[in-house]
């Protein structure tokens, strides 16, 4: 049973990586498997919650009592999150996007021509951002995946974003990070180190995640 931390909440979550296209047949995407979102958003529910997971494709069966919406590009995960933002309180983006698109999306599968062919990319606007700046009451954790400096990434990216707390997520360190059933976590607000996670389940990262949100949240 689930303790009642997050009744009468709504949380949004996202998961999983954005596939960004280049033709019909082929695209860009990440490592990212969903189960970290995913993992967040069965707790979110085990704890009284009302939750909407925006996910990317992922292999992942859909959790129980969620609203699930699918969705495929950075744009497309931009429109699920914006227009969803205003009905929660918790926002939780756990969610690879893409930081770049193909320029143009070929309409027919492309042709091979010549020996090198260079793919022109342009920035995806940067979801977690757009929140950071229109919250109101709305409490954003942000996720920080890094190979290098985590501390020093992750509380850029908290400050730059505007996210009430932000979870570093050294993705060089064995068993943490993408794909995995586990993961390793130093989460982070605007004063620096809140707490270090060391390596547990996603499940478990997930729930004392969720905690430390329902404890500093504006209780209404
Ligand atoms: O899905 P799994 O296989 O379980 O793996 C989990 C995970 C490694 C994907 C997850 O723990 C994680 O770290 N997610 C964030 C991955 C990421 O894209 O990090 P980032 O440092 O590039 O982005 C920082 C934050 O900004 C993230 O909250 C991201 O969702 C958000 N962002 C980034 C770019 C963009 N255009 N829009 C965004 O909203």
């Amino acid at each position: 049973a689930g303790n009642g931390l997050l009744q009468g909440q709504r949380v949004l979550v996202t998961a999983g990586g954005t596939v960004e296209r280049i033709d019909p047949v082929r695209y860009i995407t990440n490592d990212s498997s969903g189960k970290m979102g995913y993992a967040i958003a069965e707790e979110a529910v085990r704890m009284g919650a009302s939750v909407t997971l925006v996910t990317g494709p992922t292999a992942l069966p859909a959790p129980e009592g969620v609203e699930i919406i699918p969705v495929q590009s950075a744009l497309d995960m931009r429109e699920a999150v914006m227009s969803r933002m205003n009905t929660s309180q918790l926002i939780i983006k756990a969610a690879a996007v893409a930081d770049y698109r193909p320029a143009v999306v070929a309409e027919q599968k492309m042709k091979k021509k010549a020996d090198s062919l260079t793919l022109e990319l342009v920035k995806n606007p940067d979801i977690l951002q757009e929140i950071g700046t229109l919250k109101k009451d709305q409490f954003v954790i942000g996720f920080a995946a890094e190979t290098e400096r985590l501390d020093e990434h992750a509380l850029e990216k908290l400050k730059r974003k505007n996210c009430d707390l932000i979870v570093g997520n050294d993705v060089s360190q064995e068993g943490a990070g993408f794909s995995g059933d586990t993961n390793a976590v130093r989460i982070f607000d605007r004063n620096g180190l809140v707490e270090a996670l060391p390596l547990q389940s996603k499940k478990d990262v997930a729930r004392r995640l969720l905690e430390l949100a329902a404890g500093r949240m504006k209780t209404t």
